[in-house]
């Protein structure tokens, strides 16, 4: 399987994924101030992926810390999170996986004979185990949701979800690589996901490399390929889970789960615990990434808009929990409105 994220060496060894589907192009990173750029840049992206990358990225700058005692890695990496803090506002699974490496750090500090060796090997085993557990997160969810797919299904999903997003084989995809294992027949739209094409460039690459039958279509035709080809339901996933199960994801995310009840059919969340933040109520509180004019002005390299044009790019959408089926977490599919498991 395709691993958009490694620890080799010392290093942190990342697809670039902005060269996707043309080039499958890997980076070695050996600091963290690369790391931050490719977060910000989306080379790395996906909430699970950036929880992941930010773990490692901390236990990198733990390694690279020339500091000699316990107040000196501890300066060294409370710079570093700050950094890492900084690079994208939405999925909670980066802060989720700062937060506890810092707690780490925190253990560490009462320890009788520490050594620097030592606190450095103690952060990057959580790092490691940050990323290992995703990926057991990823399989429970493809097992957990497998159940719903059904022969004959037409699958709509939206941005990329999938082995690219997450150390493991995904959160909306893991369900439909699990469903195809177990011998389903269906069907998988997936949109393009303007304005970065997360939908053409990613999710359409791996579900090919999958064997998976799918279709691609622009982001306006979702509502004509729900009426016209049969669509049974909606997966996407989510970057950030309100504690009412209000969810934040890709920008037009909101606008499908519109379309699911006009249309009668299930919208279904797919995301590991790591994406629920239990600090907030609702999804009034999840900040939105709003990014650059230049995304919207130019497709690629092509400038497709007026340069003075004014812009309004939120990156991510908040479906409020009344419009969402069920959630399904690596612990199992919890219907919202009557906040059961199913
Ligand atoms: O801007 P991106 O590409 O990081 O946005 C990603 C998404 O919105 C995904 O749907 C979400 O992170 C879930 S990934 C398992």
């Amino acid at each position: 399987m395709i691993e958009p994220i490694e620890w080799k060496d010392n290093k942190i060894i990342f697809i670039d994924q902005t060269e996707l589907p043309v080039r499958l192009n890997y980076v070695m990173c050996g600091d963290i101030d690369t790391l931050c750029e490719a977060i910000k840049k989306l080379r790395i992206r996906g909430a699970p992926l950036i929880g992941v990358a930010a773990g490692l990225g901390y236990a990198l700058s733990a390694i690279n810390s020339k500091g000699k005692t316990y107040r000196g890695l501890k300066k060294d990496l409370d710079r570093a999170s700050k950094k890492l803090r900084a690079t994208r506002p939405t999925a909670v699974n980066l802060f989720w996986a700062l937060d506890r490496m810092e707690k780490t750090l925190a253990h560490l500090s009462g320890e009788p004979h520490g050594s620097p060796d030592r606190w450095k090997r103690a952060i990057l085993k959580e790092a490691l185990d940050i990323l290992e557990e995703d990926k057991k997160m990823c399989a429970a969810i493809g097992r957990n949701g497998a159940g719903l797919i059904k022969n004959g299904d037409v699958i709509l999903t939206h941005c990329n979800a999938g082995i690219l997003a997450t150390a493991g084989q995904g959160t909306a995809l893991s369900i439909i690589y699990e469903a195809k294992k177990q011998g389903k027949r269906f069907k998988v739209y997936a949109d393009e996901t303007r304005p970065l094409m997360q939908g053409s460039r990613l999710t359409m690459w791996e579900l090919i490399k999958n064997r998976i039958d799918a279709t691609l279509i622009c982001d306006n035709m979702a509502a004509s390929a729900i009426k016209n080809k049969g669509v049974t339901k909606i997966i996407v996933g989510a970057d950030r889970i309100a504690r009412n199960g209000d969810a934040a994801n890709k920008i037009g995310t909101y606008g499908l789960a519109v379309l699911a009840k006009h249309h009668g059919i299930p919208f279904y969340i797919a995301a590991p615990g790591s994406t629920i933040d239990r600090n907030i109520k609702s999804g009034r509180d999840i900040p939105i990434e709003e990014r650059g004019r230049k995304e919207i002005i130019y497709t690629g390299s092509k400038q497709t808009a007026p340069l003075d044009s004014k812009v309004y790019n939120p990156a991510f959408d908040v479906t409020p929990h009344s419009l969402i089926t069920a959630i399904i977490t690596e612990k199992g599919v919890y219907e919202i409105k009557r906040f059961r498991r199913v």
